[in-house]
């Protein structure tokens, strides 16, 4: 028989249906007992990783870096961070991790330096108009003796995006002052970041996350934004917002995915804080990245309508690029999604029911670590162990991120459950964790961990899985169900009243199914 030329070939790209585990390196596993997360840690728990499931990690920035915004100002993008290891050390964990079959992707954070960086110091002792200061975005200030911005842009921490330096010129930060804004039109920037990614891409690094992937490309003559309301950190202020998604961005995007395609398989992911479907997929065309963020899911509330909402946009997005969709409900960036959908008991029942949507659905995933334990975000932190920037920045207005980067606890009952051999830890851990360590609850068939790991087998193994698509199924009010080609039937009642189950083999379920119904709270995956 001829084969069917309709037929659509299986695409082979590793990462479309990847489950990527994000590891924040300082608060993962501490192999050197300095209460900070290394890479050595790293190594010691890939046996962890396999068993959970997980099919690649992303591991966050661990550069030489001043640590202002812990490891997001680069000093040097190609090496490492003592406090974090060395090259020997992250050459041990890539090989131990490919032998067991793990992929391993690396930040990449190209919209800024640190304010330590090489190229950024000798642009700080060189004379304005300088080639050194045309690496970075170096302008003169307004007003009579220049003593005001030259615009008016406000940096994401807080606080205006520019900062004078003696000899009365200004330089650009979207970020902290201590992470100066790179300028994309300059040749030497451009190359330097195909030198960086050469480096880890030759070393065997499967591929990257792109660090503010809709930054980069600043507009001609850098107008003064529309004044916005403050809509949190990092979310997308639509257009008017020039600082972000501008359309010089997508050449820095096509010479990224050039460098990749030297390569054979691998990828890049962007953090791409665009919420218009349109604006999203632009960054998804065949010849920029292969995945996309979609914040959708991690900002959607728990209600029906707002996570029907986020899939129906995310998929829609994607529908006419060659990307699938990509799904996160918790990062570093923003509170863990079982505080957010409530806390405590509910908080809990919300994110194992959470855990069978993310995994239902058809394209990748990425995990935040501590996912998998049921975290809560840590918000009761004492306010002299805060230390992301955004704290001192907003006047201690806002406590900023630290509340969701608190170390993993392993095992035992006291802090640092097995994080590190210190009990001092970079960010203090709770008192009450003992019973959310890996370890209780690797033993207990109830825990969310082995809810999550039951659901990576099915969704690695069973061919309930197969296929791209998703059709919504007729559902009672305040639930979502759909279908996947293969079979699977994913349910959420986001109602608190039970519902009926629907018919079909019962795969999984996030809570106990005792009455033959769909309880509270909960999702259930059938084989239909
Ligand atoms: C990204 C990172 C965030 C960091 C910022 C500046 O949004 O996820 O942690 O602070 O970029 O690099």
């Amino acid at each position: 028989m001829s084969p069917d030329p309709t037929a659509r070939a299986v695409p082979a790209e590793w990462w479309r249906s990847a489950v990527f585990y994000q590891v924040y390196i300082r608060s993962f596993a501490d192999g050197n007992g300095d209460g900070v997360g290394d890479l050595a840690g790293i190594r010691s728990r890939l046996p962890y990783l396999t068993e959970l499931g997980v099919d690649a990690l992303w591991i966050t920035p661990f550069y030489p870096s001043p640590m202002a915004d812990h490891g997001y100002d680069v000093a040097d993008p190609r090496d490492v961070e003592p406090v974090f290891g060395d090259l020997a050390e992250f050459d041990a964990l890539l090989a131990d991790a490919h032998t067991r079959g793990l992929r391993v992707t690396v930040d990449l954070v190209p919209n800024h330096s640190s304010d330590r960086h090489e190229w950024f110091r000798t642009a700080l002792a060189a004379a304005p108009g300088s080639p050194e200061r045309a690496r970075y975005l170096f302008r003169d200030g307004r007003g009579p003796d220049g003593s005001e911005p030259p615009n008016n842009w406000p940096s994401v921490f807080g606080g205006p995006a520019w900062t004078r330096v003696p000899d009365g010129q200004w330089y650009l930060h979207l970020f902290a002052p201590e992470q100066p804004d790179l300028d994309f039109a300059n040749p030497d920037v451009v190359a330097d970041l195909d030198r960086t990614m050469r480096f880890w891409l030759d070393r065997g690094v499967d591929g990257f996350r792109i660090d503010v992937a809709h930054g980069m490309a600043k507009p001609d003559g850098l107008p003064d934004m529309l004044p916005m309301e403050d809509t949190g950190l990092l979310a997308d202020h639509g257009v008017g917002d020039h600082r972000f998604d501008q359309d010089g961005v997508h050449a820095v995007h096509r010479r990224i995915r050039g460098v990749l395609d030297e390569y054979e398989d691998r990828m890049a992911v962007g953090e791409v804080w665009v919420s218009d479907d349109d604006r999203l997929a632009q960054y998804l065309r065949e010849d920029e990245l292969q995945l996309a963020f979609n914040f959708k899911l991690l900002t959607a509330e728990w209600t029906a309508d707002e996570l029907r909402d986020a899939i129906i946009h995310s998929l829609s997005t994607v529908s006419g690029t060659p990307a699938p969709a990509c799904w996160v409900l918790s990062n570093h960036d923003r509170p863990r999604h079982v505080t957010r959908y409530g806390g405590g008991e509910l908080g809990l029942r919300r994110a194992r029911a959470a855990a069978l949507l993310q995994l239902a659905l058809p394209g990748a995933v990425y995990l935040y670590n501590g996912d998998e334990l049921g975290l809560p975000n840590v918000d009761d932190l004492p306010e002299e162990a805060l230390q992301d920037p955004v704290w001192e920045r907003s006047g201690r207005t806002k406590r900023g991120r630290d509340g969701c980067r608190v170390p993993m606890p392993w095992s035992g009952t006291r802090p640092s459950y097995g994080f590190s051999s210190s009990p001092d830890t970079w960010l203090p851990m709770p008192l009450d964790w003992a019973g959310l360590t890996v370890e209780a609850q690797s033993s207990d068939p109830a825990s969310i961990q082995s809810l999550y790991r039951a659901a990576l087998a099915l969704r690695s193994g069973s061919p309930a899985f197969a296929g791209e698509e998703l059709q919504w199924l007729p559902a009672p009010e305040g639930c979502l169900a759909f279908r996947r080609p293969g079979g699977l039937v994913c349910l959420l009642n986001l109602t608190d009243a039970p519902v009926p189950l629907p018919e079909g083999r019962v795969l999984l379920a996030s809570s106990d199914l005792g009455g033959g119904t769909v309880p509270a709270d909960s999702a259930v995956w059938l084989q239909a």
